[in-house]
């Protein structure tokens, strides 16, 4: 993680001895920072012009948090370069300090003892909430509800201000068709349609329509780009796509938040087609900066500046930091190389001053939109810290999106939602029992042990008789962040308590799945089945009580086709943050119908990994014949996946009927398909409708199917609503190999309906 880290700042302390300590200078730079008259271009270029070649430099470098800043200056060792380089001006963000009264510490010094008096932005991986946490971001994309979306991250961004950070590292917008990957817990799954809406609303979430506002924060589109193709699925590995899948798959949720006006993005670990994405100027200048015009900044992943060398693309960390500046990275996250060598290459002519200039006009511009310069302490105040944190309102907000992401895989005989009284019922599984586990991987500013667990949702309904076996433990131990957890493979000594208790129950809740910890950075499975022993566990209690509502809970989709074919009821819960029991007791007892849709396909076995809906057709899609060889296939294992991407039941039913086309692309390129749908089922509920297109031959080569529409409705029992989509020719075209954005003629095909295997159709020309 960090490179020669001690050494790089040690050379920095003897490299900067320019600094100056001017009082008149002070004056005209606070009037400048708090100009009423100038516009944001012209305070950022007057400051700018008053900044050492070493000062802006330490705008483009990043820290992480790390002596105890309230207490005294440390004496020794890292903490006190870092000291030392904040008291000079030679540090512009900093990551990982939070709490008011530590953010003022660190800004006080920036603000008050260097020479300009620059405030830091404050960054913070605040992923899916920050105290109270929000359903893991691919447990929310399963809501396709937009607005639950972005009123989610509005709180995590309001709790998260309220402690003092201006900046997240959020929203993660890669695409992703490998569950092995750990991170897919972290993006909206493998549809860029899908992704492109989310991204965007999570972005207006965390950035509300005035960035200046103490109870909003800056966003970041994040890893650029390609991260989520990471071959087999294991994390920062190669990168290699052709520009058809990265044009029209990987590229488009990123664009989305550029034009959403997300204020910076990140760069990504993994080298793409053989250029490491930190020091790729095609990506962040060609593409992002240029052809986007994208004018917010750039931020390295943490140490990916000097991963470039093990990429064995840049010989030495000064060779890192020149193709990284070049390349467009505008601020190094703990890689410690632009600090280092940044000036001496500007001096040397390797990296033109004008692209540092343009690197810190675009930061101090964010900075200047927070509202920093006007008050560096804006986002520092106690009380609102103690109002905000933690508050009803955001556990309000946390459980609303946390019951819309649950998704109703199987419900066989209606065995769901349980009676609310009169049963006996047994709870079975240790992650019924965890406070910690929901909370998901990116926790670090949650408390262990504040989720609601299910066993305590449960205690909402008293009607039952409720008894609880642990079962066998999912983990046995999980030490810290950056560890392995360990999972119980062997000890199966607490089955016997459980069966005991699933033979005298009538129904039987079995709690299995992932634990938290098991999904996220650097967390990637080769095996995509219930970890442990927890197949055995659920094999056995089956055989004394088939009457089981399967509770999952997991990070990633997982390949449960035995439960599938053998357990009548199965309920996708995933991390679903703070409020994790309220809302599974919720959906179990049917005070809420289910609604999810699953945002990712789910396999049959890990071997049909990476499966996804939008694949290509081949020359040889179908079996010509009977048990014939020569066609695109496994000889096996089907084609089939488990639950296809859109996937989700409800308690009650919908009927789709009566698709129309209304085409009027040659008068006013628009094409309008409208569905009527109906509830035919006994309970009020709701229905994503997603509208699929299949561009059947075009110049590059289309998917067989592609998302280009969904819309949430509910009905009542008996109801019918029309829902109408609009195609125009954002829907209707795609990027060709140059990375140009094409609509061409020809022949379409729709199908409308409650998932990706629609089978209502229709077709059109344009
Ligand atoms: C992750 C980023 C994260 C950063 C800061 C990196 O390891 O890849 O997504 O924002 O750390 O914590």
């Amino acid at each position: 993680m960090k490179y020669n880290i001690l050494n790089a700042l040690l050379i920095c302390v003897i490299f900067f001895t320019s600094c100056k300590n001017s009082n008149e200078s002070n004056q005209s730079v606070n009037d400048i920072k708090t100009s009423k008259s100038l516009s944001i271009e012209d305070k950022v270029e007057a400051l700018l012009s008053k900044m050492t070649l070493e000062e802006k430099i330490g705008q483009m470098n990043q820290y992480n948090g790390f002596w105890d800043v309230t207490g005294p200056a440390p004496s020794d060792g890292e903490a006190e370069i870092k000291y030392e380089h904040l008291r000079k001006g030679y540090v512009g963000s900093m990551i990982n300090v939070k709490g008011v009264k530590d953010v003022r510490a660190v800004q006080k010094i920036a603000v008050e003892e260097s020479r300009l008096g620059i405030p830091l932005i404050i960054g913070f991986d605040v992923i899916h909430g920050f105290k109270t946490t929000s359903p893991i971001p691919l447990a929310e994309a399963a809501s396709w509800d937009l607005e639950a979306i972005k009123s989610s991250a509005e709180v995590a961004a309001k709790e998260a201000a309220a402690s003092g950070i201006n900046w997240t590292f959020a929203p993660m917008v890669d695409i992703s068709r490998d569950a092995r990957w750990g991170r897919v817990m972290e993006g909206a799954g493998e549809d860029p349609f899908l992704g492109s809406k989310i991204g965007v609303a999570r972005v207006q979430g965390f950035q509300g329509e005035d960035l200046s506002s103490p109870l909003t924060i800056a966003a970041c589109a994040k890893h650029f780009a390609g991260y989520g193709f990471a071959e087999s699925g294991k994390d920062y590995n190669t990168v290699d796509v052709g520009t058809s899948t990265l044009n029209n798959i990987i590229l488009p949720p990123f664009k989305a938040a550029s034009d959403a006006g997300v204020r910076t993005f990140m760069n990504s670990f993994n080298e793409l087609n053989g250029i490491p994405a930190t020091g790729n100027k095609m990506l962040q200048r060609d593409i992002l900066k240029e052809k986007w015009n994208f004018d917010g900044f750039v931020v390295s992943d943490w140490g990916s500046i000097a991963e470039m060398i093990a990429h064995g693309y840049a010989k030495d960390g000064k060779e890192a930091a020149k193709y990284a500046a070049n390349a467009g990275s505008d601020m190094d996250m703990e890689s410690y190389l632009y600090v280092e060598h940044l000036a001496a290459l500007v001096k040397e002519g390797e990296v033109d001053e004008a692209l540092i200039d343009d690197a810190v006009r675009r930061i101090l511009k964010v900075k200047f939109e927070l509202g920093l310069f006007d008050d560096p302490y804006k986002y520092c105040n106690e009380d609102r810290e103690k109002e905000i944190i933690g508050s009803e309102a955001i556990n309000n907000t946390v459980l609303d999106v946390a019951k819309k992401s649950i998704v109703l895989l199987k419900n066989q005989n209606q065995l769901l939602p349980l009676k609310k009284e009169g049963q006996k019922i047994a709870v079975i599984g240790a992650l019924a029992d965890d406070k910690t586990s929901p909370l998901g991987n990116w926790r670090l500013a949650a408390e262990e042990g504040s989720a609601i667990s299910l066993l305590e949702g449960l205690k909402n309904y008293t009607g039952n008789i409720i008894t609880y076996a642990k079962g066998a433990d999912v983990i046995i131990e999980n030490t810290s962040f950056a560890k392995e957890v360990k999972i119980n493979e062997d000890d199966t000594s607490g089955f016997a308590e459980a069966l005991a208790l699933a033979k005298s129950s009538d129904v039987v809740i079995m709690v299995l799945g992932e634990h938290g910890m098991q999904s996220g950075e650097g967390r990637s499975r080769a095996n995509l089945s219930l970890p442990g022993v927890q197949q055995q566990l659920l094999e056995a209690v089956y055989k004394v009580n088939k009457n089981i509502v399967l509770v999952l809970h997991n990070g990633r989709p997982l390949a449960i086709d035995w439960a599938d074919q053998n357990i009548p009821s199965i309920l996708e819960v995933w991390q679903l943050g703070s409020q994790s029991g309220n809302a599974i007791a919720q959906v179990l007892f049917g005070d809420y119908n289910p609604s999810g849709k699953l945002p990712m396909t789910f396999p049959k076995n890990v071997n049909q990994v990476p499966i996804y809906y939008n694949y290509k057709s081949t020359g040889r899609p179908n079996m010509p014949a009977p048990d014939e060889v020569f066609w695109s296939h496994y000889s096996d294992q089907t084609n089939q996946p488990l639950y296809p991407f859109g996937f989700g039941l409800s308690y009650t039913t919908f009927k789709y009927d009566n698709l129309k086309v209304e085409n009027t692309f040659s008068e006013n390129k628009t094409v309008k398909v409208s569905v009527e749908i109906t509830n035919t089922g006994n309970y009020k509920g709701k229905e994503v409708t997603q509208l699929y297109i299949r561009d059947l031959f075009a110049s590059v080569t289309r998917p067989i199917r592609e998302l280009k529409g969904f819309e949430m409705i509910e009905l009542e029992p008996n109801q019918t609503k029309t829902v109408t989509f609009t195609l125009t020719e954002n829907e209707l075209g795609f990027y060709d190999n140059l990375g140009e954005f094409i609509v061409e003629k020809g022949d379409f095909k729709v199908f409308v309906g409650g998932d990706s295997s629609a089978k209502l159709s229709s077709e059109f020309k344009i």
